[in-house]
């Protein structure tokens, strides 16, 4: 079969222009990865060169070697994916040292992977191990109110996490585990994709202050769904507080445990703290 019309491809495709009709993805901003299945990359093989340079991943996945992934281009813009993907994506395969990365499919007019791989791929390895293999996509998204919330909340888990489980009674439900904060950090190496990978082993979503999102999971609509939700939640808070800076209600502690109760979630209570 050719990439193209493998199913994975299209939802990835479908997937990075969802981002762009949102508004996530100005320019080249934001990059997408999925891990593919055995059956996946042997359905499209005979598609597939496998001639490329192996060059550095710029740090160390053992536990994704030998493994593919579907991945969006360096530089390249969302807004382009379902127009000329063979330009903007690549399929590449990790090496057996989990070191080494080379290109087998895509990107044909030249260039690399996302220049953010480091941090997909030690999210990759993260979610592979602590889902059992079940999670299959990282998403990064420049979206607009979760990053204007970085200028005002304090940066840490607890203070996104509860701010955004108020504004809408479903998020606690979508996102139970709570949401991690990454301080501001120069972008596209291995520090900042060490300082996500490690909140990845406890949430689905990390925040990068000033900058934007990241999330994971088993499939593109659930992952996608997940920031469409963050950053939905995070749209409600900016209105409110560009309204008065203040709740005149708000959802309680007691009122999430209720809620946790009936939906069979499990909320830390480190994110229901009183308030004063
Ligand atoms: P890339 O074009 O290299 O994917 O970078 C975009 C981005 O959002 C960096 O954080
Ligand atoms: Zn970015």
């Amino acid at each position: 079969m050719k990439v193209l019309e493998a199913s994975f491809v299209q939802g990835f495709m479908r997937m990075a222009d969802q981002g762009w009709l949102q508004g996530w993805h100005e320019r080249n901003g934001g990059n997408l990865s999925y891990r593919i299945r055995p059956e996946e990359i042997e359905s499209v093989r005979e598609d597939l060169k496998a001639d490329g340079e192996w060059k550095p991943i710029g740090t160390r996945v053992p536990g994704l070697a030998g493994e593919y992934f579907l991945v969006t281009g360096s530089g390249k813009f969302f807004s382009n994916v379902l127009r000329d993907p063979e330009d903007s994506i690549c399929i590449l395969e990790v090496d057996a040292a989990g070191e080494n990365y080379r290109i087998l499919w895509g990107l044909v007019n030249g260039g690399r992977p996302t220049s953010e791989l480091p941090s997909h791929l030690m999210n990759h390895e993260v979610k592979k191990q602590a889902t059992n293999g079940a999670y299959r996509v990282i998403y990064h998204a420049h979206t607009t109110n979760v990053i204007a919330l970085t200028f005002v909340l304090p940066l840490t888990d607890e203070a996104f996490t509860r701010e955004l489980w108020e504004m809408a009674t479903e998020c606690p439900v979508v996102f139970p585990d709570g949401i991690g904060v990454v301080p501001w950090m120069v972008p596209g190496g291995r520090e900042i994709a060490v300082a996500t990978s490690e909140l990845m082993k406890k949430y689905d979503v990390a925040v990068w202050a000033h900058h934007g999102l990241f999330c994971a999971g088993p499939d593109f609509d659930i992952t996608f769904g997940l920031a469409h939700t963050v950053e939905k939640s995070a749209e409600i808070l900016v209105k409110m507080l560009s309204m008065q800076p203040y709740k005149r209600q708000t959802i309680t502690p007691d009122e999430f445990r209720a809620l946790a109760k009936d939906f069979h979630v499990t909320l830390p209570e480190k994110f229901l703290y009183e308030k004063h």
